[in-house]
């Protein structure tokens, strides 16, 4: 068997080596972040928050802010630098951070870097690049979205089985802010006007918050006078009797195979639920009771996963095996498709689950040549797909995989940008690697590009990637041809072997 291995090995190298190089390239990246600057560093004082409104949305299971400001440069020179603190424990809770000129929300995202501020340091900041420097004297409005990561907190921690569950959510009246901010509010919009506790100020004449139904509004404070940073903390708790939907990790693999004429799309969670643990022990009994009357609960119960049309061969497989509790519905005629799916156990706050599921497309959906060019390609997928549930989900890391046909070659890639977010950070907070994945019979292994993000949520589920990349008839001819080859010369070997085994028999 070995030297025949050896033949097979020696000859796959030949057709190998007669092929021409084949690389994957990245995109450039540039590298915007600033190290070592000291901790008790302070952005200059070039810009005056004239306005300021912080919008904080706790419907789902992370809080979701959007923060509107005018900017004003108050310095001599033009400027472009804009500072955005956020304190040193929610820092690297920031997901899917995104800035825009409010008023020209088409002109896209603007450049974000991490500043890397020295430990020990109470504040971290990012550095928004304005694309124009804003002359002496000019205002800009700032739209500023982003999700803050395990941000809410169930009290009490541990509830009864059929128990209502509350979160509390803390904050700063006054938004940390790098400069000067003359007025500012926050609205704070809860899943409902079931809010037993909330902190009362007296920064301003009147009541503060002032309510209206379930959005309560902190402000319009007067924070002429206020240094920069100043803080006035706050919490609220509210209801929520819905799971708190964290997946740790989700590693994301859709494989491309033009040959097959399919997109395999495979997907690994490990999904735990941060509501109220219980406190006494799991039944059974009263559990059916609540299900049977359909009763709010903080367990995750089902989940209810959209599939692009034309999705077939959907799989469910936990830690145990098939799962056979899930539904699955084929998308008629371009409507989406529906997997709903059972975890096997009601999942509590406090547990865990992992599971992994996957499915098939045509490839055709989603493949198209570049135009003039008929060896470039052009694949266009969801960056993120996952399910839809009212109560969201917080991604602490997605490893999105995508694996192209063996001898894919120049590969780039993209997230679309529309008008509004996309959900996803920009360019410089995904990472990217380029690898190959060898299977059987591959010579050169698979192109594959990994894409990494610390933090996501829900909110980036209809974000697109675009990968464009190379593949000629050669690259999609060099797996049959080493097979062929590898076979001919095995039989060729064969063949000579057996002919001097049969000399030697003559003699
Ligand atoms: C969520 O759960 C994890 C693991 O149980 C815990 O470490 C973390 O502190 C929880 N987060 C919040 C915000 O309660
Ligand atoms: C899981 O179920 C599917 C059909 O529902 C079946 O084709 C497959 O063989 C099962 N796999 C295992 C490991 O039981
Ligand atoms: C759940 O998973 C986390 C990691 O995400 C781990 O730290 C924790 O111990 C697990 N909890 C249980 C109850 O298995």
């Amino acid at each position: 068997m070995r030297p025949i291995a050896a033949v097979v090995t020696a000859l796959c190298g030949l057709v190998l080596s007669s092929s021409s190089i084949v690389s994957a390239e990245s995109s450039p990246e540039v590298k915007l972040t600033k190290a070592g600057v000291s901790s008790d560093w302070k952005p200059p004082q070039v810009f005056k928050n004239v306005n300021l409104v912080r919008n904080t949305n706790l419907e789902k299971g992370y809080a979701r802010e959007t923060v509107n400001v005018v900017v004003e440069n108050v310095d001599k020179q033009p400027q472009s630098d804009y500072y955005l603190p956020f304190p040193t424990d929610l820092f690297d809770r920031v997901a899917g951070l995104e800035v825009r000129d409010k008023k020209a929300a088409e002109k896209g995202r603007f450049d974000i870097a991490t500043i890397e501020v020295a430990a020990p340091s109470d504040v971290n900041y990012y550095l928004v690049h304005l694309p124009e420097p804003l002359a002496p004297s000019s205002q800009i409005t700032l739209g500023i979205s982003y999700s803050l990561l395990n941000s809410l907190e169930p009290r009490p921690a541990a509830i009864e089985q059929t128990d209502r569950q509350f979160l509390t959510y803390s904050f700063s009246a006054y938004l940390p802010s790098a400069y000067q901010t003359v007025t500012q509010k926050t609205k704070i919009k809860f899943p409902s006007s079931n809010v037993p506790d909330y902190t009362t100020t007296d920064l301003k004449s009147g009541a503060d918050p002032e309510r209206q139904g379930s959005t309560y509004t902190y402000g319009p404070y007067d924070t002429a006078k206020a240094a920069p940073g100043t803080t006035h903390p706050v919490t609220v708790r509210y209801e929520f009797t819905k799971p708190v939907i964290t997946a740790s990790l989700l590693e994301r693999d859709l494989e491309v195979s033009h040959w097959g004429g399919n997109l395999a799309t495979e997907e690994r969670y490990w999904l735990r639920n941060n509501a109220s643990t219980l406190m006494n022990q799991f039944s059974r009994v009263e559990w059916t009771v609540s299900n049977y009357q359909q009763a709010p609960s903080s367990a995750i119960r089902e989940l209810k996963y959209p599939l692009k049309p034309g999705s077939v061969d959907p799989y469910f497989i936990d830690d145990i095996g098939n799962v056979s509790t899930s539904r699955y519905r084929p998308g008629l005629r371009n409507r989406e498709a529906s997997l709903e799916f059972k975890p096997r156990f009601p999942v509590f706050g406090g547990w865990n689950y992992s599971f992994r599921l996957g499915w098939n497309n045509n490839l055709a959906s989603f493949l198209r040549r570049a135009v003039g060019s008929a060896d470039s390609y052009v694949l266009k997928v969801p960056f993120l797909e996952g399910p839809k549930m009212g109560e969201g989900i917080q991604y602490e890391k997605v490893v999105l995989r995508v694996i192209l046909p063996e001898g894919a070659h120049n590969v780039r890639y993209e997230a679309v940008e529309g008008p509004s977010s996309n959900g996803l950070p920009g360019p410089h907070q995904i990472k990217s690697e380029f690898s190959t994945h060898k299977t059987f019979m591959d010579t050169l292994g698979r192109t594959t590009l990994t894409l990494t993000v610390d933090g996501l949520t829900d909110e980036a589920r209809d974000s697109q990637l675009v990968v464009t990349y190379d593949y000629s008839l050669w690259d999609g001819l060099r797996k049959p041809v080493t097979m062929t080859v590898g076979l001919f010369s095995v039989f060729a070997a064969l063949w000579a072997i057996t002919n001097i085994d049969v000399s030697i028999k003559k003699r």
